[in-house]
């Protein structure tokens, strides 16, 4: 997919001496910070000291990291609580090998190929308010870091047949594409799945719902995107830029029966048209606002069809976990759009402004 960057937005000040090729053991290390910019934030490299491994806690030697449209949003400074970025390390997904532990560090070893989970303090269960505000790239240090250190609870061991340019892809937007299906959802073999767009999210969701053997439709701006999701195993496409009633072209190609399951992130304008497909029974998982938030639901709709409906924010280790175990026994790739160097990281981010992209974007270290 062609991905022309015309436009340098968000400017980078490189200011660093350790290469990556001496991070495993350098004194410094280069990262990304946000600093403020004119609008919202910029991404600037520094050099800084190489973390240090306390108790319980694991140094991670970064080999990928992932964008979500969360990041973009970040760097907008479009969330109302993120103001006091200045100065913390972007991107919640990344991938690497431990190069150190701290004392009593039971969970890994130096050498083993780890994620850091989206939030570094859910466990399993359901969320406590420190868990939830323990998201990394966020309120919890970044991924974009030649070395990060975290505790060791953060960290899941990722699948054997995935690089870690694959793996990277997995925390954010593959964790709530699982936990909107199959957690919220209970999806079944046979279902026919609704999938938004062919960003980060709704194309795992394709990938997932595909190996599981249930009935993927899918929707996108671009006839090409379409094609390529059929080649990957959707059911059905159509295309919500030329079709307003992209919904019913959906419903028709589910033989009339509906919708089963539905990883709503289009938000106000795509919910209230998901909900009228939706099957007997059927689900929706509430996931994203791409065209804003808040909706016309209608209640008595939800009643009359028996529908479940989920709020979902990504997911637990333990959510990760049981995800990476069906990527392990189906085999499933994720699909990566394209790999930037450490050095290009804020042209990554403007590939995902441009839409020009299907699937994931990675940033390689
Ligand atoms: N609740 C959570 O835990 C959670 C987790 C991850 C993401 N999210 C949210 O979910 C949304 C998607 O995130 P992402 O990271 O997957 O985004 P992404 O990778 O940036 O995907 C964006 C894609 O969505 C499609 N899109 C844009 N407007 C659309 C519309 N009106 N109708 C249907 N599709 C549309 C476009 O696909 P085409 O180019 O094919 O048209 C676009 O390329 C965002 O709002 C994000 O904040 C929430």
């Amino acid at each position: 997919m062609p991905g022309a960057i015309n436009v340098r937005k968000f400017l980078i000040a490189v200011t660093v001496a350790a290469s990556s090729a001496s991070a495993q053991d350098a004194d410094t290390i280069r990262q990304y910070q946000f600093e403020p910019a004119s609008s919202g934030y910029q991404i600037v490299m520094k050099a800084v000291p190489r973390p240090v491994a306390g108790d319980r806690e694991v140094l991670v030697r970064v080999h990928a990291t992932s964008l979500n449209r969360r990041d973009l949003n970040m760097l907008r400074r479009e969330y109302d609580d993120n103001a006091g970025y200045a100065g913390s390390i972007p991107l919640s997904d990344g991938a690497g090998e431990v190069v150190a532990v701290g004392k009593n560090v039971s969970r890994f070893k130096v050498g083993d190929r780890v994620a850091g989970t989206f939030f570094e303090k859910w466990i399993d269960g359901a969320p406590s308010e420190a868990a939830l505000l323990s998201d990394r790239g966020g309120n919890a240090g970044g991924m974009l870091s030649e070395v990060i250190v975290t505790h060791e609870d953060g960290l899941v061991s990722i699948p054997e047949h995935l690089s870690y340019e694959e793996a990277a892809t997995l925390p954010c937007a593959a964790v709530t594409a699982w936990a909107g299906l199959f957690k919220r959802g209970r999806i079944e073999p046979g279902q026919y799945v609704l999938l938004e767009g062919t960003g980060g999210v709704s194309v795992f969701g394709l990938i997932f719902s595909h190996a599981l053997g249930a009935k993927p439709i899918i929707t996108s701006s671009r006839d090409d995107k379409l094609q390529r999701a059929m080649d990957m195993g959707a059911i059905g496409t159509a295309n919500y830029r030329n079709n307003p009633n992209w919904h019913l072209a959906a419903k028709e190609i589910s033989g009339g029966h509906g919708v089963d399951q539905v990883l709503d992130v289009g938000g106000r304008d795509t919910l209230p048209k998901a909900l009228e497909i939706l099957a007997y029974g059927g689900h929706i998982a509430l996931i994203g606002g791409l065209t804003g938030y808040g909706s016309d639901v209608p209640t008595n709709a939800i009643m009359w069809i028996n529908a479940t409906v989920s709020g979902v924010y990504v997911g637990s280790r333990a959510d990760f976990e049981a995800m990476n175990a069906f990527i392990s026994e189906h085999q499933v790739r994720p699909l990566i759009d394209r790999v930037f160097e450490f050095e290009e990281a804020p042209a990554a981010f403007e590939l995902m402004e441009s839409g020009d992209f299907m699937g994931k974007i990675v940033i390689r270290l």
